[in-house]
């Protein structure tokens, strides 16, 4: 009796587990062009989280990129650079100036541009 408790005890532990491991990052699901690759794979490390998976907005978290506020134009790429070093105007964004090294920012910057040419936002 006392062997069937653990194993419940150890299911218990392992399904929690991988719960944590899975909810840290959302894997991206759609492939994108090689050159977006480095790109993809730092904004579902830093990003996705709150923007959501392919930048597509991560519900009532963060806003999605695929809208005309954040086409180039409106949103050039110095004013996506300011709010991942500084966070957002409002606050609401944490600076994520630890997280990122220049070149994933560029990475970043050139993968958030690819789905918006894919919408015809650009
Ligand atoms: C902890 C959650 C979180 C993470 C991680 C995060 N963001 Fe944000 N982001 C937000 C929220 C919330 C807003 C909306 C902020 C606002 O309206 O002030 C936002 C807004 C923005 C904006 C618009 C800023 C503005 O002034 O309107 C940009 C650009 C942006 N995020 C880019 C990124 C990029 C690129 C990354 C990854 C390097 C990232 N964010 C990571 C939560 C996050």
């Amino acid at each position: 009796m006392q062997n069937f408790y653990s194993k419940i005890l150890l299911m218990i532990i392992f399904g929690l587990l991988g719960q944590i491991l899975m909810g840290c990052s959302i894997e991206p699901k759609k492939s994108v062009p090689e050159k977006y690759r480095i790109g993809q794979i730092s904004f579902h490390r830093v990003c996705a989280q709150c923007h959501g998976a392919y930048a597509m907005g991560g519900g009532a978290r963060a806003p999605t990129f695929l809208q005309e506020k954040f086409n180039p134009k409106n949103f050039p790429n110095r004013r996506i650079v300011r709010a991942i070093l500084n966070g957002s105007d409002s606050g609401s964004m944490p600076s994520q100036i630890n997280k990122v090294t220049d070149d994933e920012i560029r990475e970043i910057l050139k993968y958030i541009r690819y789905p918006q040419k894919e919408v015809g936002i650009i």
